[in-house]
């Protein structure tokens, strides 16, 4: 049992270090390693556990993630409901650092990332998963989404109640140019690191919800001078306090997983996928 959660958290040691009765397990899956150990704990009388999504230390950079593994660990440790904290760039003036969003769309501006366990190669067991097209109309989870922003709202925090994250490649920053394109397409915030969580997680036929913290204005932003991950880190380290407490009550707002209601749940359809999940 104590090597069981309901609850996933992608994010690193700032936030697991709060849990209570905290133990580490290393979780081996068909894809590979995940970032890291597993490190699983309380919080609120709700099972939690927590994944540095680039590895303790920090030292995988985004396109080295080895997402598929990260979400299939998560879910073969019982995990159904996944929140996903993260850094981002405001790509809009009014989405300054220290703006919290609660995104309701992703865009993929990614290149080199798998994004998918149906894509017919097969399974060290042997075992081929069928081609399966998922809808994804609507990338996060509404129920996560909600316990997120009731969340911050006691914590008196006013996040952002939706918009689009543009999620690129990297390590490299946009240039001003792409920046420009990404604000004028209406998009709200740049990260590196929300896809493919988001569709790995469906395909898991897991809820998913991020909360992301705007660092830095992206370089198209009027008034920013480029951005540079010492700002980054510096932002995020002067609200990750207040991040982490806004987390674990959304945390505890998020249903038992035998009551989940939203479609997360049955994404799939009772499809035979030759893939058996975790
Ligand atoms: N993460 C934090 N700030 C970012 C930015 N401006 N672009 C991409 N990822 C980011």
């Amino acid at each position: 049992m104590s090597e069981q959660a309901e609850i996933g958290v992608i994010g690193g040691s700032g936030f697991y270090s709060f849990l209570d009765n905290v133990t580490e397990v290393t979780v081996e899956t068909p894809y590979g390693p995940p970032s890291d150990s597993l490190f699983l704990g309380e919080t609120g009388g709700r099972r939690v556990a927590f994944l540095p999504r680039h590895g303790r230390g920090h030292h995988l950079p985004p396109h080295r993630i080895n997402y598929r593994a990260n979400m299939w660990a998560l879910r073969s440790v019982g995990v159904r409901q996944v929140i996903a904290p993260c850094a981002v760039g405001g790509l809009q003036p009014q989405y300054g650092p220290g703006t919290l969003l609660v995104p309701d769309q992703l865009v993929d501006r990614t290149k080199s990332r798998v994004q998918t366990y149906f894509d017919g190669e097969p399974l060290p067991d042997g075992s081929v998963p069928h081609v399966i097209h998922v809808s994804f109309a609507d990338p996060y989870c509404e129920t996560g989404r909600q316990a997120a922003l009731r969340a911050a709202r006691g914590q008196g925090w006013e996040a952002v109640d939706g918009g689009t994250i543009c999620v690129i490649e990297g390590p490299r920053f946009s240039t001003r140019a792409e920046s420009r394109w990404h604000a004028a397409q209406g998009w709200s915030v740049v990260g590196m690191t929300g896809h493919p969580e988001a569709i790995l997680a469906r395909e898991l036929e897991l809820c998913y919800s991020s909360l992301a913290l705007v660092t830095d204005l992206d370089a198209g932003a009027e008034s920013s001078e480029g951005v540079s991950h010492e700002e980054v880190l510096r932002v995020f380290g002067e609200n990750v306090g207040r991040l982490r407490d806004v987390l674990f009550d959304a945390v505890r707002e998020l249903p038992a997983a035998d009551a989940r209601a939203c479609g997360c749940a049955t994404a799939l359809g009772g499809q035979d996928l030759g893939l058996t999940l975790p």
